[in-house]
């Protein structure tokens, strides 16, 4: 997607040979209308699958996924990486290991919203090992829910969630995919490079 690449190239910062920095618009200060070009774009790729439900992650899955689920009509739900206090034992719940982090969170989501016959779209801001993504899709199981795919903003190429996703034959969208941070330069799967 241009308008994310050329963000990415104007906006993001190469901090390692593996790590993109995106604060200015993603993680931390949000950019609105890119955020609704994304969700436009998301729409777009998936409009034809009928989707009822889009799940997410939070906290920086939630931005492009509220944005998606604006343009397509469906609720948006968040996967708590803390039990609130009023969720009890009414919840699918899973353990994400992040190897960045080096930490495991048990991730919820009520039973109430998510159920049997939601036909779902995955989403999250980055795919890099694919463990979030694997936690989310365990709860879709729990849920006996229909996966109808993946969407991710920006993945990282060099790691290996992608392919272990799509090993599985499922369908991933990514806006922007990473294929090297190298010497301090963003280089797109497609070539484009800064
Ligand atoms: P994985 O789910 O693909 O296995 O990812 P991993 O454990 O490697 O990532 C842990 C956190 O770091 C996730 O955010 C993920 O989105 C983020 N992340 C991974 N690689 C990058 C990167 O190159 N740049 C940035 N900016 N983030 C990256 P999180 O901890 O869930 O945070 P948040 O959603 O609250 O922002
Ligand atoms: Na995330
Ligand atoms: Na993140």
């Amino acid at each position: 997607m241009k308008e994310l690449h050329e963000k990415i190239i104007q906006d993001g910062k190469v901090l390692s040979n593996d790590v993109l920095k995106v604060d200015a618009f993603l993680n931390h200060q949000i950019d609105p209308p890119l955020m609704q070009a994304i969700g436009e774009e998301f729409a777009a790729r998936f409009k034809e699958d009928g989707i009822t439900k889009i799940l997410t992650i939070e906290s920086s899955g939630i931005a492009p996924a509220m944005m998606t689920g604006l343009i397509i009509g469906t609720p948006v739900v968040f996967a708590r990486k803390k039990k609130s206090l009023t969720m009890s034992d009414h919840l699918f719940t899973s353990s994400v290991h992040s190897f960045t982090k080096k930490e495991t969170n048990e991730i919820s989501v009520s039973k109430d919203f998510l159920q049997k016959g939601d036909k779902v779209l995955l989403m999250d801001d980055f795919l890099a090992n694919g463990q979030a993504v694997l936690g989310l899709l365990d709860i879709i199981e729990q849920a006996e829910a229909e996966l109808v795919g993946v969407g991710i903003v920006i993945e990282k190429g060099f790691q290996p969630g992608g392919a272990m996703i799509r090993e599985k034959g499922i369908r991933v969208e990514s806006l922007a995919i990473i294929q090297s941070l190298e010497d301090g330069k963003v280089t797109f799967a497609n070539g484009e490079s800064n």
